[in-house]
């Protein structure tokens, strides 16, 4: 805990929207700098962690996070996994002076809860905290079409300072594969948590 304290440390939160590998590449592009990871996993993006990316992730938490670190190619002491209901865990409390938080990819479900505060499972929770402690938190939206019930809360929360990247890659870098159009997002989130990047080529490089 000592060391975790020295650390860049940023909260990682997965739903089950599609687009799991989205936050698989960010989580291990962010350990790979050495920031330490607080992932918290909702119950559906496990299933589509396991529909999506074949990642079978098991019940406890720190096997999940030694199976995620292999999958990562990180080294395990780079993240820890929380339960939905770990009240005592850091995210929980804006003491723990966390200051950044991405919800990737975010769900609707999940956005609609954050939009209106319901803190019952501690994705929302955390989310929560960010905006009352006016932290960094970006959520990553992903469905289509969208409805107004989803864009009001998208609405109301970028009016809230969170910063919304819908999982959105753009074309102009002339893609070839799909890990350059996932690169594309990573690297535009990367940019907003000020971590330093050069997964994507820049506009005007
Ligand atoms: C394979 C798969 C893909 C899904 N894709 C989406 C999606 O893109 N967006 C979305 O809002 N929900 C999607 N869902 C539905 C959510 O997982 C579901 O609403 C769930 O209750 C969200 O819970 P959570 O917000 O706690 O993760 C998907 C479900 C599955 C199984």
């Amino acid at each position: 805990m000592g060391d975790m304290m020295h650390k860049k440390q940023i909260i990682i939160a997965m739903t089950g929207a599609s687009g799991a590998t989205y936050g698989l590449h960010l989580m291990q592009k962010l350990a790979a700098q050495g920031v330490f990871l607080h992932v918290l996993l909702s119950d559906a993006a496990r299933i589509v962690l396991k529909q999506e990316c074949d990642l079978d992730l098991p019940e406890s938490q720190s096997e999940t996070a030694k199976a995620l670190a292999a999958y990562l190619d990180c080294d395990e002491v780079l993240l820890k996994c929380y339960a939905k209901h770990d009240w005592f865990s850091p995210a929980a409390s804006g003491s723990s002076g966390i200051g950044q938080m991405v919800v990737v990819p975010c769900s609707m479900g999940t956005l609609a809860g954050i939009a209106n505060g319901i803190s019952d499972q501690l994705i929302e929770r955390a989310a929560d905290v960010m905006i009352k402690e006016r932290k960094q938190l970006i959520l990553v939206p992903r469905e289509t079409p969208l409805s107004a019930i989803h864009l009001e809360h998208m609405l109301k929360l970028s009016r809230l300072g969170v910063d919304i990247m819908p999982a959105m890659p753009g074309f102009y870098h002339q893609p070839t594969c799909i890990d350059d159009l996932v690169d594309f997002m990573i690297s535009r989130i990367l940019d907003h948590l000020h971590v330093e990047n050069t997964e994507a080529e820049r506009w005007g490089a």
